[in-house]
């Protein structure tokens, strides 16, 4: 191979972390110094200063708890004051701040306050030197994985994180994709796909129709605040209560160190109770000792009968997810060709069975749950780097959430429907609301609500100097982009003189709920309302239109591609449905049809795309695939 720098791929989880490259064209796991793939998320400074990370966090995280930190990924990109945060302030031994802003989510780690990103940025950094030690050579290109339910906040504070770690950050790619990538690499696989992703932090849930080297995302669901994490916790919570009826309501969790020892052998028992039916906790001088009062002791037996009954809502709530994504994305169990677990956690029985039950058909056992998320990273690192390869992959990533504005009246308005193909870039026309007007508002928001309220605010900006005129009669051209990051940025003209204000929303922008509401209910008279016009119809025509030539363009290639394999035939009848409908909605003149329309347009011009390569023989495919 050439003496390019290679580039790798990292899977940056709550519990662990994982690197891995592409080396002589075969995706592999780069051990850690020690010899691990796997390197805890654990950053500690030690009482004699010296900061450690990984195993070495791990290990002293008994004795010196409250400057141990672990599970940061739960707290990155997320605002002060919500109820993640309040929720891990309850029970994390180490102490959590609000940003100088007021916004964010700080650490104290031994007398410094550090912010999130800067936390995961040291997990980072210790697998880039680990990476620099297998390779022998400074390496700084990196492909990073986030959950696919993230949002957009929480991947801009996963790339600073790697910024901050010195890492050219190439892409961030959604964790199940990469494990479909990872799944599918040198296959030839054709078919319909579900990752199921249940790691210690996260629940992610996602459809892929793979075909050849084509990865199409076709829906995503998840839950950023589910894992093995709550698991723990349910049998802490559990021993603690016991513990405190035998010993004269003595509570655990007044005690870093006592709690620190607890999470330790409760996760410890929640594994072995993967392989066998009960587990013993023996926590000897667990509490007490001096002033005269005898030290107590833990000692507990767990059956698995229990763990289950511990957390069966949990193992519910990943079931109910997985049945809303299915219905979302019009998929039934019965067509799912593979569903491939991922994620330590579905190493326990009762989550695998929940699983078998629901698609009724066994899970694939081919990939390895801890580490094929970053084997997935390093082969789109790899094929971001050396395209000459022959490694090209064409992913096609959704955005988990509806993005929109705010406007008249509290609503919010979608501009990019959840599971759009990604990248995207969306246009609507807005009027203004008042006479004369001078400015308006857009606030940026995410979600699922009618009500913008009840969304999440990403950020906002004003564009203002609007000339005046009656109300409706300016119209403001707001346009949003969703990079191949998941990343958004936001742009608002005044079509008649240009004017023109556009951010990138960023993660620092975190509010509370209070904040939150003090700014949606500030300066209502600047908000906009839906543009219903022909101009709306013109504009879609205008990019309708192309998108639509250049699929008839591809017809005969896809059509060749069908004569020669199965895959895709499907998908394609549907796609003759969208386009039947897109040339009535154009007949009709129907603007809003046509806004309906847009995302599965693109989705049939991608997938056109697609086929008529593979038809083509000359990639996406692997060259000697
Ligand atoms: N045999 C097992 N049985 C049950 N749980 C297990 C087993 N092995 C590992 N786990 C749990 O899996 C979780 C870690 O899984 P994994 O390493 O996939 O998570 P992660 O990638 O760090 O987290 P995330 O993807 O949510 O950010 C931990 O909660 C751990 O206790
Ligand atoms: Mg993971």
């Amino acid at each position: 191979m050439s003496d390019q720098e290679p580039a790798i791929g990292i899977d940056l989880g709550t519990t662990n972390s994982v690197v891995a490259t592409v080396r002589d064209g075969v995706p592999r796991v780069i051990p850690n110094r020690a010899g691990q793939a796997l390197t805890p998320s654990i950053v500690a400074v030690a009482k004699n200063g010296k900061k450690l990370v990984g195993a070495l966090a791990k290990r002293q995280a008994i004795t010196n708890a409250e400057n141990t930190v672990f599970a940061a990924k739960r707290l990155i990109g997320r605002r002060w004051g919500s109820k993640e945060v309040e929720d891990a302030r309850r029970v994390l031994p180490y102490p959590l701040v609000a940003g100088p802003e007021g916004n964010d989510v700080r650490v104290q780690l031994a007398g410094h306050t550090y912010a999130i990103p800067e936390i995961s940025a040291m997990v980072l950094s210790e697998l880039k030197a680990d990476a620099e030690a297998w390779f022998g050579r400074p390496i700084s290109r990196a492909v990073i994985t986030v959950p696919a339910y993230f949002n957009d906040g929480q991947r801009h504070a996963t790339k600073d994180a790697g910024r901050i770690a010195g890492l050219e950050v190439l892409r961030i790619i959604n964790e199940p994709t990469s494990a479909a990538l990872a799944y599918g690499f040198g296959k030839q696989v054709e078919r319909k796909v579900v990752v199921f992703d249940l790691g210690g932090g996260t629940f992610d849930i996602s459809i892929l129709d793979i075909g050849k080297s084509v990865y199409d995302v076709v829906a995503v669901g998840g839950d950023t605040y589910l894992g093995g994490e709550d698991f723990d916790r349910r049998i802490i919570d559990w021993l603690t209560f016991g513990f405190a009826k035998e010993n004269g309501g003595v509570d655990l969790r007044e005690d870093k160190m006592a709690l620190q020892r607890l999470k330790d052998s409760a996760e410890r028992a929640k594994i072995e109770l993967s392989g066998t039916s009960t587990a013993a906790i023996h926590l000897p001088f667990l509490v007490g000792g001096g002033e005269g009062k005898p030290a107590l002791h833990l000692d507990r037996q767990i059956g698995r009968e229990k763990l289950e009954e511990l957390t069966r809502d949990l193992v519910d709530r990943c079931i109910a997810v997985t049945e809303r994504t299915l219905k979302d994305a019009g998929v039934r169990p019965a067509q799912v060709g593979e569903v491939i677990l991922v994620g330590g956690m579905t190493r326990m029985p009762r989550v695998q069975k929940a699983v078998k039950d629901f698609f009724a058909r066994e899970p694939c056992r081919g990939v390895h749950p801890e580490e094929v998320v970053a084997l997935g990273a390093a082969i789109q690192a790899h094929a971001l780097t050396a395209p000459q390869s022959g490694a090209e992959v064409l992913l096609l990533d959704v955005t988990p959430q509806n993005l929109g504005i705010m406007v008249v009246g509290g609503y919010f308005q979608t501009i990019i429907p959840r599971n759009t193909t990604v990248p995207t870039s969306e246009t609507h026309l807005f009027t203004t609301v008042q006479d004369n007007q001078t400015a308006v508002r857009i606030a940026v928001l995410q979600g699922a609500s009618e009500r913008a309220v009840d969304n999440e605010l990403l950020g906002e900006f004003v564009l203002g100097g609007i000339r005046p005129a009656r109300r409706g009669e300016v119209e403001i051209e707001v346009t949003f982009e969703i990079s191949a990051d998941g990343i958004v940025g936001v742009s608002a003209r005044d079509v008649v003189t240009g004017q023109q204000q556009s951010i990138t929303v960023t993660a620092t922008s975190g509010l509370t709920e209070e904040e939150m509401k003090r700014i949606l209910d500030e300066r209502v008279d600047e908000l906009l309302e839906k543009k219903q016009s022909t101009q709306e119809y013109e504009l879609r025509k205008d990019r309708v239109g192309p998108v639509l030539a250049e699929i008839e363009g591809l017809r005969p290639a896809v059509q060749e591609a069908l004569e020669r394999t199965r895959f895709g035939k499907d998908a394609v009848q549907k796609a003759e449905g969208v386009l039947a409908r897109v040339r009535q909605a154009m007949d009709a003149h129907d603007s809003a049809a046509l806004a309906e329309l847009e995302e599965a347009l693109e989705r049939t011009l991608q997938l056109f795309k697609g086929l008529a390569e593979a038809g083509r023989g000359q990639g996406p495919g692997r060259g000697d695939g």
